[in-house]
């Protein structure tokens, strides 16, 4: 949590000293970088006054735990910053999203911060902003890579989905390897599990898929999977689906369940403790893992019934996304001086990943 809180600092500080740098007001100190570096930020001839700025943000649907604290923490960081900012629910329909960021356009909006519906569907939203002459930033459903390069104007926030596949499938790994004589329920050597994905499409939901059982196989784990099926990052989906699974497969046969996030893995464990699993008695239970370590997850970490997850971290991605949108709209040049965070090949912010297991997660909640 430190930690967290302290990149939040510097990112808010470092945003602010490239704002007082340019403005030539007020202080003497050049703001910190997260690397222990100083700098006057990159800002020296650009136009940083932040009362020009005004982000319009689409957010994919604003029914999403994950995307709830991004957006939160959007607005929290505009406001730090003395930004203005304007977040809409694109009630996950892609028309819809598209109708808005006209409508940002056409009320002189200067940035764009869009979670696309379909990520497939950006290249239009790009086009929009480039005849606008506007920045645009996606964040958590990646564009295709030919999308990204075809305006100068474009970045995009996100997270190694990989990192958190293998993470996840570790927690599982470690849970198999220290408990051999009861995980492996029928004494068969392999590990029955099932998986419990997210929206097709999604690069979180696909890859969180893959290198989850990757990390299992390279554990040296055998593995077979009795069941595999979307819930479209949705709880009571996952419980209807687990439900499902438990009808057909028998409970005794499930070795474990994989989430590609934590709404689903909690509503994988709502269907297990309504069979009487995962309430405590020791002889009763099916490891779950999740991604995302929202309130709720590590509040069941708490209680034992979520085996782990995996932070997501949606304040530095909700940060990193307004401060490339506010700096890009005040004619800033997008670099880790002037935002806070790395910038790869000119256009992307990967935030990390970091697991959470039953001894760290106290220090997330
Ligand atoms: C999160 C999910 C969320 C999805 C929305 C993922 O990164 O893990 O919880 O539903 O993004 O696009
Ligand atoms: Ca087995």
């Amino acid at each position: 949590m430190k930690k967290r809180l302290f990149a939040l600092m510097m990112a808010s500080m470092m945003v602010m000293g490239a704002m007082v740098g340019c403005g030539g007001g007020g202080s003497d100190e050049p703001a910190p970088t997260g690397d222990g570096e100083e700098t006057q930020g990159d800002a020296a001839d650009g136009n940083t006054d932040m009362s020009n700025v005004e982000i319009g943000v689409c957010i994919y649907k604003f029914d999403d735990t994950f995307m709830t604290g991004v957006r939160n923490n959007m607005q929290a960081q505009a406001d730090t910053l003395g930004a203005k900012i304007e977040l809409v629910d694109s009630q996950n329909k892609q028309a819809t999203q598209n109708d808005q960021v006209d409508t940002f356009i056409t009320k002189g909006m200067t940035a764009l911060a869009v979670n696309p519906v379909d990520r497939t569907a950006a290249g239009p939203l790009v086009e929009k902003a480039s005849a606008a002459g506007l920045p645009i930033v996606f964040l958590n459903r990646e564009p295709e890579p030919d999308v990204m390069q075809s305006y100068d104007k474009v970045w995009y926030v996100g997270a190694k989905a990989e990192e958190s596949g293998t993470m996840s499938g570790e927690i599982i790994a470690d849970y198999w390897n220290a408990n051999k004589e009861t995980a492996d329920k029928n004494g068969d050597g392999k590990l029955q599990y099932i998986m419990v994905t997210g929206e097709p499409g999604h690069q979180d939901a696909t890859l969180r898929t893959e290198h989850s059982v990757k990390a299992l196989q390279n554990a040296g784990i055998e593995v077979e999977e009795i069941g595999n099926d979307t819930a479209m990052w949705n709880k009571v989906q996952a419980t209807e689906l687990m439900n499902a699974f438990i009808t057909s497969q028998g409970i005794d046969s499930i070795e474990a369940v994989l989430c590609n996030n934590d709404d689903m893995a909690l509503g994988v464990i709502e269907s297990l403790k309504a069979n009487g699993y995962n309430t405590g008695d020791a002889s009763k239970f099916v490891p779950v893992v999740g991604v995302d370590a929202t309130a709720p997850a590590l509040e069941a970490m708490s209680t034992g019934s979520l085996l782990g997850t995996v932070l997501n971290d949606a304040e530095n991605q909700g940060i990193a996304t307004t401060n490339i949108a506010a700096m890009a709209a005040a004619g800033q040049e997008i670099t880790q001086d002037t935002v806070g965070y790395e910038i790869t090949d000119g256009k992307y912010v990967w935030v990390p990943y970091v697991k959470v297991t039953a001894e760290n997660y106290k220090d997330f909640q």
